[in-house]
Order: structure tokens, then C-alpha cells, then sequence
């Protein structure tokens, strides 16, 4: 199975990522995110995800003084002093065609002015993380195509430290797991314009029962930055639960990270409120109505995701995939660009066979067509796309699921809205995300676990009126022209989702 998998990606990657779509994935193709940022005076790193044959080459007109484009890498690189908003236009050729592309690169005090995107080792690889995992799974963001997507962060979860700082209080790497320490392994990373992100917990210790950085935030950021670490997942297990206090801790953190000279986005790893209060502590600290303010990109809505679309049994510290849903949706306008609501991580593709904490007891993995409802529902909510499960090996089906980069722009659109649960009638519920250029998506959801069920968005629900134009994301086809509403066929769990434009 695996040999199988191997030869067809390859196999694939040879016609050029070319997918069953055919020979027009040849041709060259930018995909977003179309804004980024970066704090003044720090270094810069991006690169511009394009789909199509190698070798590819890029351009660039418009970058600001400090930054160059390694034109057959792709990779902008530098630093920039002045704030400002500066738009450039990339262009990418390669025999089959040349595409053209704008970007605005933002220099200011915001960073993650789209939902950011990647890869996190906890919810597959738990303890079990390494310096040739991290670089297995950068390589394999190459291969699989998510780079050319926009995944961007490779996210080591916890359990890189020791539980004990050494003499000089300095935070100890367990470098039985990373033996060249952090810093070669951000290099590698860096080396292919993606971005490594670290964790650490607002306690002694972490979650994991390692070194946490209570106390030691200024040292501890300083120690990142030089690691070359791009973002932080700060995570709040062991800490007293008083709301007033998860504020100070995670604001002195926040500084701290500002200090560096680096760009790094913080990730408050709170949990937020309701369900069963997770790790023995209270919930409840409500983190959507104060993150943001202290300087966090994006924040927990809800206790951990498991591998399952509903929980039957009770999973200690636990939400299901549809329990998520209905804790974060309600939440819409908290997230804008630059701070986002977190349901969690994807659980996509992860394999039910491996005993992690996702799949503990009573978890059965989820369908394709779930994986999909659920990878729909987290772009609609423009929640950060960090999938989860060991992409070296994953199957076409999954891969799909996690590189259909029509629904990824909407995820990554920079109007930067959370769609919002329009209408629901039971067990058939309508999203609706308004876009930057004028459209909608809209997320058509069955519930229900054996009926079909038709549901319908009428136009006048979204403000608009007249024949409109409606395209299937995962299809990847127009429907054709519809005048005041557009009825979806939607099967048991299933999400449909639609665009919604004038042309
Ligand atoms: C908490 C977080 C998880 C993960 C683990 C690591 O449970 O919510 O996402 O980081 O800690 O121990």
C-alpha cells in the first residue's frame, strides 16, 4: 500500500503535480495568499506557492528595497525597514505557460493577515518527534504539493524540551530527539521558504510534564529567535485557571516575542470555554474576547480535536468535529485579519491504526466524505489549516482533500471574514463568507446521518439579486447560471460548497 502510494505521487510529480484535472495543471499557477506582512527590520521569508511543471521561473516588480526573489527557487527573502504597504507583481513561467499574480506585502505591526497555514506534529506524532521528522516532513510538504498551496509552518508540538532548565535557567533542548538542536533544523526548513514553528506552555511546565516559560519569557523568546522560530504555540496546561491571569501570562509573552527582532506569530494555545474544562482546570476564560488584544494571531475556541465527526463515549478534554463547529461558529466576528479564531488542528487523513491522543477510545475516524465536510467547514471559518497527519505517507483521496486550493482561497481570501451559520434548519445548515471580490462562498451542510437532503441558499439571504454564476470547490466545475437561489443535493454528512459570483 505504501509502495503503491509512493509510486503514484511520484508518478504524479513527474507529469508535473498534474492531478486527474490533466494536462492545463501544467501550466503555471500562483495561489494565495495574495497579502502578507512582516514586522519592520526583521528578516522576511516568503515563498510564492505556485502549482504547475518545474522548472519554474519566477519574477518579481515592486518588492521593496531589502527583499530579493531567488527567481528559480521562488523565494523572497530580506528584510524591510519602512512600514508600509508595498504591492508587487509576480509573475511565473515554465514551458506551458506564464502566469501573472498580485501580492501586497505588508510591513507593520500585524502578522498573520490570513489564516496562518502548515503542519503540527502532536495530533500524529505526539512524543514521538526528531530532527529527521521535521526534515522528512518539510521535504514532504515539497513533494505532496502543500507548499504549492500555501502550507508554510512546520509546527513542532510538545515534548522537544527536557523537563529541566539547566544551571543558568537556560531551557534545554532533548537533543536525544534533535541531536544538531533547533536551529539546523531551521535552517533545513527555512532553506525551502517554509517556517518552523516551536511550543512552550504559560507554567513550569508544559502539558507534556517538560519545561514550560513561566518566568522565563524574555530568555525563552530570545532563544526561539535565534533558533530562527517564526511562530509560537503557547499552551496553558499547569497555570492557575483565573482568567485575569491566563491575560498577564500571555501578554508578558507576547512582549517578549515582540522584542525578538523576529517575526513571530503567536498561537494562544488556551482552549477557551465550555464542554468538559479540559486537564482538571476550569474553562470558561473566554479567550476570543481578550487574545487578540494581547497580541495573539490566533486562539483556542474549544478543548482538543479528536479523529471523529460526533463522540459517543465521553473522551476526556475532548470536542468532536461537530462539537467544534458549533462552539466556534458563533464566534464569526471575532476573527479579522491578523487574529483569528482556532477550532484546532486538522485531523484529516489521520490513520485511526496509531495510538495518539486524537484517536484515543471511543474515536472511529472519520469517513472521506466527513474529512472533506470537515476541511470545507474550517475554511469557511477561516480557521488556520494546520493538518496533522504523517504527510510521507498519505493517500491521493487525502492529499485532495488537503490541496484543493479553490477552497483554500477562500480560506485565505484577505477580506478575512469567518463565515457565519446563516440559517439553520435542524440537521440542514447553511455558511455563508462574504469575499474580497464581491462573491460568496457558501457551505451547504447535511447533519443528518442516512438522508439526502436538498438545501438551498436564496440570494436575497446574502443581500444580493439577479442571475449569478455558481461554481462547485470540490467538484471544480461551474453549475451555470442561477436567478435568485441555488438548490445543492447534499448527502449524509457532506458539505457542498459553492461560490457565488456576478462575473
Ligand atoms: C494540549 C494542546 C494540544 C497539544 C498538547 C501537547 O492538550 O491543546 O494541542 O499541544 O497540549 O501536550
Amino acid at each position: 500500500m505504501r509502495i503503491i502510494t509512493v509510486v503514484t505521487i511520484l508518478s504524479l510529480l513527474s507529469a508535473g503535480c498534474s492531478t486527474e484535472k490533466g494536462k492545463r495543471d501544467l501550466v503555471p499557477l500562483i495561489n494565495p495568499p495574495f497579502i502578507t506582512s512582516n514586522y519592520p527590520g526583521t528578516p522576511f521569508l516568503f515563498y510564492i506557492p505556485t502549482e504547475g511543471a518545474r522548472p519554474v521561473k519566477w519574477s518579481a516588480i515592486g518588492l521593496p528595497s531589502g527583499l530579493s526573489l531567488d527567481v528559480s527557487t521562488g523565494i523572497i527573502q530580506g528584510s524591510v525597514v519602512e512600514k508600509g504597504d508595498y504591492p508587487v507583481t509576480l509573475t511565473a513561467e515554465n514551458d506551458y505557460g506564464k502566469t501573472s499574480s498580485n501580492l501586497i506585502i505588508k510591513i507593520g505591526d500585524l502578522l498573520a493577515l490570513t489564516p496562518p497555514m502548515g503542519w503540527n506534529s502532536w495530533n500524529t506524532f505526539d512524543v514521538n518527534i526528531s530532527d529527521s521528522l521535521i526534515r522528512q516532513i518539510a521535504d514532504s510538504m515539497e513533494s505532496s504539493g502543500m507548499k504549492d498551496v500555501g502550507y508554510q509552518y512546520i509546527n513542532i508540538d510538545d515534548l522537544w524540551q527536557l523537563p529541566y532548565r539547566d544551571q543558568n535557567g537556560k531551557i534545554q533542548i532533548n537533543t536525544a530527539k534533535f541531536p544538531h538542536g533547533i536551529k539546523a533544523v531551521a535552517d533545513y526548513v527555512h532553506s525551502k521558504g517554509l517556517k518552523l514553528g516551536i511550543y512552550s506552555d504559560a507554567a513550569n511546565l508544559t502539558c507534556g510534564g517538560v519545561a514550560g516559560s513561566y518566568g522565563y519569557e524574555e530568555q525563552d523568546a530570545m532563544d526561539f529567535a535565534s533558533w530562527g522560530i517564526d511562530l509560537l504555540k503557547y499552551d496553558y496546561c499547569n497555570a492557575p485557571p483565573s482568567r485575569d491571569t491566563a491575560i498577564i501570562r500571555y501578554k508578558r509573552m507576547a512582549e517578549a516575542l515582540r522584542k525578538t527582532g523576529r517575526s513571530i506569530v503567536f498561537s494562544i494555545c488556551e482552549w477557551g470555554e465550555g464542554g468538559i474544562p479540559p486537564h482538571g482546570q476550569a474553562g470558561g476564560r473566554k479567550p476570543y474576547e481578550w487574545a487578540s488584544s494581547v497580541g495573539g494571531n490566533y486562539w483556542r475556541t474549544t478543548l482538543d480535536i479528536r479523529n471523529s465527526w460526533l463522540l459517543d463515549v465521553y473522551n476526556a478534554g475532548s470536542n468532536s468535529i461537530m462539537q467544534i463547529l458549533d462552539m466556534n461558529a458563533p464566534l464569526a466576528d471575532y476573527a479579522g485579519p491578523g487574529h483569528w479564531n482556532d477550532p484546532d488542528m486538522l485531523v484529516v487523513g489521520i490513520d485511526t491504526s496509531k495510538t495518539t491522543v486524537v484517536n484515543r477510545a471511543g474515536v472511529k475516524g472519520c469517513t472521506m466524505e466527513e474529512y472533506r465536510s470537515h476541511m470545507s467547514l474550517w475554511c469557511l471559518m477561516a480557521a488556520p489549516l494546520l493538518a496533522g497527519n504523517d504527510i510521507r505517507n498519505m493517500n491521493l483521496d487525502v492529499r485532495e482533500i488537503l490541496i484543493n486550493s479553490e477552497l483554500i482561497a477562500i480560506n485565505q481570501d484577505p477580506l478575512g471574514k469567518q463565515a457565519k451559520r446563516i440559517r439553520d434548519d435542524g440537521d440542514a445548515e447553511v455558511f455563508a463568507k462574504p469575499l474580497s471580490d464581491g462573491s460568496w462562498a457558501v457551505g451547504l451542510l447535511n447533519r443528518n446521518d442516512s438522508e439526502n437532503k436538498n438545501i438551498g441558499i436564496e440570494w436575497q439571504e446574502l443581500g444580493i439579486s439577479g442571475e449569478m454564476h455558481v461554481r462547485d470547490l470540490w467538484k471544480h466545475e461551474t453549475l451555470g447560471r442561477f436567478s435568485d437561489n441555488f438548490v445543492g443535493h447534499v448527502e449524509p454528512h457532506q458539505c457542498v460548497v459553492v461560490r457565488i459570483f456576478k462575473k
